[in-house]
């Protein structure tokens, strides 16, 4: 797997007298106000890497080519970052990431439902996923979002008809699946041609047709996405590659010309093992590709710009030696991230305070769940630290509190941002009574 390249900005979450803090808050003091487990986000550095990726997939500067100005085809290219938000739905991170310019990709009408809410304009929400159902169609096609990334033939024939009952026209990417592999956890690799996602680039082709035919629908842009925490620029090339050989052959043999070019998300941040994809390298090379062919670029961050964003502080409530073992019982664990123990991630694990700190010695990290499989870290060279002390598991910004789960009954954690100087509670944790809430004995 290539290894990315060292995280070059400011990273979160530093050290001020041996303490880390989150802008001018030490987790010491959020975790005591708050209790623990607690996610805390940061909002800066959120928008700053928003404005990272802006700044790497802008496009190439300098008008197009005069030969090619004549024809709307070839308006000069445009930008849309489309948070993902199935990496941290929190309405907060919502409500930046719209304030600030950002678009949506969502998977589901719940999904739908909070982009709306936290206030992203319909115009700017994409909408992918291999199962939608015709009422998240009729949502979707009702508060007028920017296109339908088709996944199949019967999905496009179910779409059509929502369409059709509600007299409106859906504007329509097909997601070209582009068979290409990807390094990274079986789990997340979606671009391969046994991957569940997409259509391969001859039967997409097919379903343009079949949209140019339907009064009811409409064809606006071409999508892939081909999986998450990526390292490497090649995959993403070849991606693009065939998806714009599938525009090309669009506009030749049906005259239509798609509007955007849809990459997906996917761009791999630093952890415990490996730095992160580098976005500016990328950024030239898809830049250069889509010069002068007149289509916006989309592309559909979650991790990049929320992973290193967050953490999770959690308690250490007893350290147990048991064979050749030694374990770190935190008051977290998979319920609150199940990154490490779903796909192996390796989030980096360090002492809030590392002021009188014991000797390093190899642990694993554990939570309270009665499952074998539920670790945060595991064989970690860490100084031991005494019950009570607060650890802090880094890039947990993405993919963590959004798949908690209230397994074992346990409520699920309290979610802080802090923005500008402030620290804000943006989620309440969950009280015993929410376990019981809904529930008809
Ligand atoms: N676009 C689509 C269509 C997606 O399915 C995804 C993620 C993204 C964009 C954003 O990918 P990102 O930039 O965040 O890598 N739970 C897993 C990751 C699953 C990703 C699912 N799809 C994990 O914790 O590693």
């Amino acid at each position: 797997m290539g290894k990315g390249v060292l995280n070059p900005a400011r990273p979160s979450f530093l050290r001020v007298g041996g303490v880390l803090h989150c802008g001018a808050h030490s987790l010491d003091d959020l975790a005591e106000r708050h209790g623990t487990p607690l996610y805390v986000y940061d909002a800066d550095r959120a928008l700053e890497r928003f404005r990272t990726l802006r700044e790497a997939f802008a496009p190439a500067a300098g008008a197009p080519s005069p030969a090619l100005t004549d024809t709307p085809l070839h308006a000069p290219r445009r930008l849309l970052v489309a948070y993902s938000v199935k990496a941290n739905p929190n309405l907060a991170l919502l409500r930046l990431f719209a304030r600030a310019g950002a678009g949506a990709d969502i998977v589901s009408g719940g999904e739908l439902y909070c982009a709306l809410h936290a206030g992203f304009p319909p115009g700017r929400i994409v909408f992918a996923g291999v199962g939608k159902t015709t009422g998240e169609m009729r949502d979707g096609l009702r508060s007028g979002i920017r296109a339908f990334h088709v996944e199949s033939a019967q999905e496009l024939e179910a779409l059509a008809r929502v369409a059709a009952e509600l007299g409106r026209e859906a504007p329509v990417a097909i997601r070209v699946n582009p068979d290409v592999q990807s390094p990274t956890h079986e789990f997340t690799r979606t671009g391969h041609a046994a991957a569940k996602f997409g259509v391969p680039p001859d039967e997409a082709f097919e379903l343009y047709r079949r949209v140019a035919e339907h009064g009811n629908l409409r064809a606006a842009g071409v999508d892939v996405h081909i999986g998450s925490q990526l390292r490497e620029g090649g995959p993403f090339l070849r991606a693009l590659d065939v998806m714009l050989e599938v525009a090309g052959r669009v506009r030749r043999e049906l005259g239509i010309a798609l509007t955007y070019a849809d990459l997906g998300g996917g761009f791999g941040i630093q952890d415990a093992e490996a730095g992160e994809l580098d976005v500016h390298a990328l950024g030239r090379d898809v830049t250069a590709r889509l010069q002068g062919r007149g289509m916006e670029l989309i592309i559909e961050p979650g991790r990049f710009l929320v992973g290193d964003a967050g953490a999770l502080v959690t308690r250490v409530l007893y350290l147990k030696r048991s064979g050749p073992k030694t374990f770190v019982v935190t008051d977290a664990g998979m319920t609150e991230l199940i990154r490490p123990s779903h796909y192996g991630g390796v989030h980096e694990v360090s002492p809030v305070n590392e002021n009188g700190q014991g000797d390093a010695e190899v642990v694993d990290v554990v939570g309270p769940v009665c499952e074998q499989g539920d670790f945060l870290a595991r064989d970690r060279l860490l100084p031991v630290p005494s019950p009570g002390a607060l650890l802090c598991v880094h890039q947990a910004g993405a993919y963590g509190f959004t798949m908690a789960s209230n397994y074992n009954s346990r409520p699920r954690p309290a979610e802080v941002l802090v923005h500008g100087g402030r620290a804000t509670l943006v989620r309440r944790r969950e009280r015993y009574s929410d376990l019981v809430r809904g529930q008809f004995p």
